[in-house]
């Protein structure tokens, strides 16, 4: 091995001996016949001291050094003078003092400096991305994965685990996203789908007799993306047989904490667990951000009658209202801050956002003078409203409300600085609905996915609306960490469920009929889930955006900016795959 040590470790303890360092030129201070050089390495840096008295080789080369150059250096270890000593920085005590320089690669000039902690225009660090990953920021949240996937193994590996690899090119995998599709040379006209998950495999693993599997696993999903969306992600992926609801989160938390102690050296308590409806009810969110309160309050009872027809009228077809209390900050919401408010909730649905003030122990706002005073009060006693409280309200279908609240609950908690960002918050989400009526399709459709176990059989043809999975969802500080269920085993159950969804024979052969036929042979009940990696690295690492704990990410539009990716290719590969591209005319 060439290079031995690391320059950021480098302390008093280790002064007087010479030693051969590598690294980058962080920045340099030029003093005339004397220049300093951050050397810069994975670990930190060390200052290295080019002296022209001291210095065997030619002290131009020295002189010729710029940033980002990359060297190697040989000398003695010295202790700084007082006046040198920074305590800033862990190898401020100690410098190099270099007897002889080589210069490995020359560097241009680079498009940022990497020494500093200035945001880069993201496009602009998406074309240089390998200069941007030497970067800090990068570097850590890149180790940061790389410590999360060796402790996540290490303790799969203990609980005898197996790390299995599943295909990449595959046939479509039923996650409900949209493919990715790879065109076959030797099978003209036919294509394979990149998995979305390992999902079929990981079970047909299961009935391949593993009972215990994991992987690190690459997914593929075509969707809209948003910062905590790529196209191409990883996940930590885990199946198990012989297990239900209760092995798989016992063994999940037991990872998650291990994960946790390893990376951040926190210990965490148990995870509460909170059913589907509650966390709905409460937060207007299946994935709960519990660190802090402000929770959605009902009033679909308190105003039920009110002669104010806004919420009358939902309330006789069936919607419901619910507010937000946003207490003791009243004051920081003129009219027009309210209005922007309720451009909002728009997006999420909601018609309007009704809004009531108490201050000087009155309501005041639009609605106070309408709302009967008894219902008002009401309001007042059940949810202890004091003065400088701003009460904010929808009304509307269940899934409006729950939308707009949910999104306008978080939107104010940021504003206000409500949330205390030390705190890691876990949070089971338990008994999900079995199904989700897709408006678009106008059917219903898995929440889950189609393999997951319904909790009540009976009630699974009759009552679609209601009926619970056995799906459950891991839930850290507002995100879904990842999710997983009991799957189904019984081929017999499978197919209620699949008419349930109104697939036919046909679609159940085309879609899924090799995985339908493994399970005529004896499949063990099992279970698993998927942690999403990317998020778990970003909320362990601080991050709101998922390109920082990627190394090679893609923009909001998919493509790689570095290699250009994706791109055209030749009309020879093309016609290989007999593959036409039918221009789209342009517009003129
Ligand atoms: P699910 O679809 O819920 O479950 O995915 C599990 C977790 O993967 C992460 N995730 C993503 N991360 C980044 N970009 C994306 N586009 C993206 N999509 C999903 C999320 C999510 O919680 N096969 C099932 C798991 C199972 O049942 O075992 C599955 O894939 O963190």
């Amino acid at each position: 091995m060439m290079k031995q040590y690391n320059n950021g470790e480098f302390r008093k303890k280790d002064i007087g001996k010479k030693y051969t360092v590598y690294g980058w030129v962080n920045k340099r201070r030029d003093m005339g016949g004397v220049i300093f050089v951050d050397l810069r390495d994975r670990s930190g840096f060390l200052q290295v001291v080019l002296n022209r008295g001291f210095l065997k080789s030619d002290f131009e080369v020295a002189e010729s050094l710029k940033n980002e150059y990359c060297i190697k250096v040989e000398g003695e270890l010295i202790a700084r003078t007082d006046d040198m000593i920074n305590p800033k920085i862990p190898t401020g005590e100690v410098e190099l003092m270099v007897e002889n320089l080589t210069i490995l690669s020359e560097a241009e000039p680079v498009p940022f400096n990497i020494y500093e902690d200035k945001e880069v225009n993201e496009n602009i660090g998406l074309k240089y991305r390998y200069l941007d990953l030497r970067r800090e920021k990068l570097q850590n949240t890149i180790k940061t994965r790389a410590k999360i996937t060796s402790s996540v193994r290490e303790y799969l590996n203990n609980k005898e685990f197996l790390e299995i690899e599943t295909p990449i090119l595959c046939k479509s995998t039923p996650e409900g996203a949209r493919d990715y599709i790879v065109p076959s040379r030797i099978n003209k006209g036919s294509f394979y789908a990149l998995p979305q998950s390992p999902q079929i495999f990981k079970q047909l693993l299961m009935v391949g007799g593993f009972e215990k599997y994991y992987q690190i696993a690459k997914c593929f999903r075509d969707e809209d993306l948003r910062a905590d969306r790529q196209p191409e992600f990883t996940q930590i992926d885990l199946e198990m047989s012989f297990a239900g609801q209760d092995d798989i989160i016992t063994l999940v938390e037991g990872m998650i904490k291990h994960v946790v102690k390893k990376v951040k050296g926190m210990d965490l308590e148990d995870f509460p667990r909170m059913p589907y409806k509650e966390a709905m009810e409460r937060f207007g969110s299946d994935k709960p951000d519990t660190r802090f309160e402000m929770e959605l309050k009902d009033l679909t009872d308190i105003l039920r009658g009110t002669k104010m027809n806004v919420f009358n009228n939902v309330i006789e077809n069936g919607g419901i209202v619910k507010c937000l209390i946003v207490k003791n900050n009243g004051d920081k919401y003129s009219r027009s801050d309210v209005e922007h408010l309720t451009d909002f909730v728009k997006i999420y649905g909601a018609k309007g956002l009704a809004w009531l003030k108490y201050d000087n122990d009155t309501f005041n706002g639009v609605i106070a003078k309408n709302l009967e005073s008894d219902k008002l009060e009401a309001m007042r006693t059940t949810y202890e409203i004091t003065n400088n409280d701003l009460i904010l309200i929808v009304a509307d279908k269940k899934k409006i409300v729950y939308d707009s609240l949910g999104a306008l609950r978080l939107k104010i908690a940021n504003e206000l600085n409500l949330i205390d960002k030390e705190k890691l918050n876990f949070l089971w989400v338990v008994d999900f609905p079995m199904f989700e009526y897709s408006e678009t399709e106008g059917r219903y459709k898995a929440m889950h996915h189609p393999f997951t176990m319904p909790s009540d059989l009976e009630s699974l043809a009759t009552d679609k609306e209601n009926v619970l999975s056995i799906a459950y969802d891991i839930v850290l500080n507002g995100y879904e960490l990842g999710g997983g269920s009991v799957r189904i085993h019984n081929p017999k159950v499978q197919k209620v469920v699949f008419d349930a969804l109104e697939l036919t024979e046909e679609d159940i052969k085309n879609k899924f009929g090799f995985f339908m036929d493994a399970f005529k042979y004896g499949a063990p009940p099992h279970a698993g889930l998927a942690i999403g990696l990317e998020r778990f690295t970003m909320l362990l690492t601080g991050t709101d955006n998922i390109k920082d704990v990627i190394a090679f990410p893609k923009t909001q539009s998919a493509s790689d900016l570095m290699s250009e990716a994706p791109n055209i290719v030749s009309t020879e590969q093309l016609e290989e795959l007999g593959i036409e591209i039918i221009k789209e005319e342009e517009d003129v």
